[in-house]
């Protein structure tokens, strides 16, 4: 397994996101447990984007509990009724948020925060397991791109 990622520079993040995916895949593939496969698929996305702020919060009981992160420190609890990962869990659905200030609810754990992308993990019974969020200190920084290779790469969560 290739313990270090190979990403050309100035690449556009579709071509990021294509270069990504085996390499994430590889990563994870022979490795059963789950936090350390969260830890370095985060660690991965930071270091392959730059994204101010990309974690995952997990389902447990009746709240979404943070779980492996790379970025400042954040919120460790979030209500499903409450911000965007709230909405991303009960919707089943991935949000894109253009602007946070403008999505009622939205968490601050951090001012810088300015748009932010929220996927949905899916476990085998089809229910959603976890979301991984990715804030940016951009605005609109996100778009269809992140959403489709987001989509992807969370796929490779196999031990759900
Ligand atoms: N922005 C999220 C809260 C988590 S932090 O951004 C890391 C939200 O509103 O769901």
């Amino acid at each position: 397994m290739a313990e270090t990622l190979s990403i050309p520079p100035h690449t556009t993040r579709r071509a990021i996101y294509e270069i990504l995916f085996p390499q994430i895949s590889a990563l994870v593939n022979d490795e059963p447990d789950l936090i350390a496969n969260l830890a370095n698929i985060t660690a991965a996305l930071k270091e392959a984007f730059g994204f101010f702020w990309v974690g995952f919060y997990l389902k447990k009981e009746d709240q979404l509990v943070l779980g492996p992160f790379q970025g400042p420190i954040a919120c460790t609890r979030i209500a499903f009724d409450k911000g965007v990962c709230g909405a991303a869990y009960t919707r089943g659905e991935t949000i894109l948020v253009p602007d946070v200030d403008q999505f009622p609810g939205h968490i601050a754990c951090s001012s810088a925060s300015k748009s932010e992308i929220v996927v949905p993990v899916f476990d085998k019974a089809g229910n959603v397991a976890m979301v991984l969020d990715v804030d940016s200190d951009t605005l609109a920084d996100f778009s269809e791109v992140d959403a489709e290779g987001l989509a992807r790469i969370v796929t490779l969560i196999q031990s759900l």
